[in-house]
């Protein structure tokens, strides 16, 4: 059968180093979904649209798609021949992105293109289990208190812990509606695991 694991959760939960780590042990690539969305962000941005405009956004982006390429190393997204990748994990995207995710026809957009992804791979995101894959073979809902991201933020990004905490908890409550955990999803709650642990966990559930 074709694999498919999926693993969403909450902003800064651990999902991409996990998501990584799993595929490697798995040898296959994995998807990062939140970078297509950062891209879409990124791109409305260089553009000059309004965030919220949905119909200027989705005839841009079926002028100038976007296309993920999904490394085992490290997943990349381009416009174009353009890589996006270096300008994505920025507070100025952080800021931009839930306002673009919220649009239906931008994530309409990102879910054909994932779905047009070749199979075995690990996707990750924050609905990978219930809208986009809702047949894969095992599904993951990571979980962590919003100190516990940010303190893990912090050692990524140079800031202040209580104003990452803040602007985690604010990505949360804009997220709400597309992070959800899927009814047949295993929830893994990270605090007190560390990132061998989580993936070491996923790799005995899928492998059983
Ligand atoms: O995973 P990451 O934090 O990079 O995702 C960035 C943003 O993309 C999220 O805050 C959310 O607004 C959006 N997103 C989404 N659905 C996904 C993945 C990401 O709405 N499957």
């Amino acid at each position: 059968a074709t694999v498919i694991v999926t693993i969403d959760g909450v902003a800064a939960s651990g999902k991409s180093s996990v998501a990584s780590g799993v595929a490697r042990a798995l040898h296959v690539p994995y998807v990062s979904s939140g970078l297509l969305y950062r891209a879409a962000a990124r791109a409305a941005l260089n553009a000059g649209l309004p965030l919220t405009d949905e119909a200027a956004l989705t005839a841009h982006l079926r002028a100038h798609p976007l296309r993920l390429d999904a490394r085992a190393d490290g997943n990349r997204a381009y416009q174009g021949d353009t890589d996006l990748t270096p300008h994505l994990h920025t507070d100025e995207v952080d800021d931009a992105v839930s306002a673009v995710a919220a649009l239906p026809g931008v994530r309409a957009w990102i879910d054909d293109h994932l779905r047009s992804l070749p199979a075995p791979f690990v996707a990750e995101g924050r609905d990978m289990g219930t809208n986009v894959f809702p047949h894969a073979t095992a599904k993951f809902y990571l979980t962590a208190s919003p100190r516990v991201r940010a303190q893990r933020r912090v050692n990524e990004r140079d800031a202040d812990i209580d104003a990452i905490e803040t602007a985690l908890r604010e990505r949360d409550r804009r997220d709400a509606r597309q992070s959800q955990p899927a009814p047949d999803a295993h929830l893994i709650d990270t605090g007190p695991l560390t990132l061998q642990g989580v993936i070491d966990l996923i790799l005995q559930r899928v492998q059983a």
